[in-house]
Parts: structure tokens; sequence; C-alpha cells
């Protein structure tokens, strides 16, 4: 597998605790460099539009609602296998179901407050990306 890039998001209940830097040094500790990053408040349109695919589910309107409750950080990871890389790393979506020592298990509060989001592919992730960087904000 190739180096690859992946979007990731800190969500509004790790950076209310102060966890940017306690998640970021798990990135880091596992090889995965942040070659973007970016604290931004998310508006409720941009909310609703990264997360359009989820517009049926009933957890729809709490999503975006939460994820504007607070700064977020957007940032871009890159290294060998990413996407998949980062997944292993956040652990599952449920922190009640997350691997010991993954940062979902470990800052994880509920399903919906879960500290991280990760792209689920290599596809989402290209689009994810260009959703919040330019290619000239990423510097690898
Ligand atoms: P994320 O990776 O950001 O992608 C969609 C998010 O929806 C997911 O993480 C969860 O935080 C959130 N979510 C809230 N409720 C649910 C649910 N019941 N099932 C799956 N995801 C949920």
């Amino acid at each position: 597998m190739a180096t690859q890039r992946t979007l990731s998001i800190i969500k509004p209940d790790a950076t209310r605790r102060n966890l940017t830097g306690a998640i970021n040094q798990r990135f880091e500790e596992a090889g995965l460099a942040i070659v973007a990053q970016r604290r931004v408040r998310l508006t409720e349109e941009q909310a609703r539009a990264f997360y359009a695919v989820h517009r049926e589910r009933a957890f729809y309107d709490d999503l975006c609602a939460f994820m504007t409750s607070g700064p977020v950080v957007v940032q871009v990871l890159e290294g060998e296998s990413a996407v998949e890389a980062n997944r292993t790393i956040m652990g599952a979506t449920n922190p009640a179901n997350a691997d010991p020592g993954t940062i979902r298990a470990a800052f994880g509060e509920s399903v919906e407050a879960n500290s991280v989001h990760g792209s689920d592919s290599a596809e989402n992730a290209a689009i994810e990306i260009a959703f919040f960087f330019a290619e000239t904000d990423i510097v690898g």
C-alpha cells in the first residue's frame, strides 16, 4: 500500500476538553503526519453539507447541531494506508465498542460525541479533503 491522505476532524467534545494535543500525539506516534490543520467553527450549512450522506438518518439533525456547538479542528493526515490506519487509531464509531487504546475508547463520550471523525474510504477522503482544503494548503 502506498502513502495516502485522509480527512480527520477533532470534534467539539474534544476541543471543549482541550484534547487537541493529546489526540494529535496519537496520530503522530502511529506514524501519521498532520500535513494540514485548521481550527474552525462550522456553520450549520457546512455541517449539513459535509454530512449530507447521512441526511435521511434519524440522527442527522442532532449530529449537525453537535458539530456546530463548538470549535472543531479539521486536518489532513498523511501516511502509509492512512485511511485504514486512522480508522484503527480512532476505534469503533460507538466508544462503548471501541478497542482499548483507541482514541474513541480513551476520549469518546457517546456515539455522537465520539471525539474524532475520519474518512471511511480513499474515495471519500479525496472528497472530504477538498471540502476543507485547497491543494496549496497541504504541505507534505
Ligand atoms: P462520524 O465518523 O463523524 O460520521 C457520522 C457520525 O454520526 C458518526 O461519526 C457519529 O458520531 C454520528 N452518529 C450519531 N448517532 C449515530 C448512530 N446512531 N449511528 C452512527 N453514527 C451516529
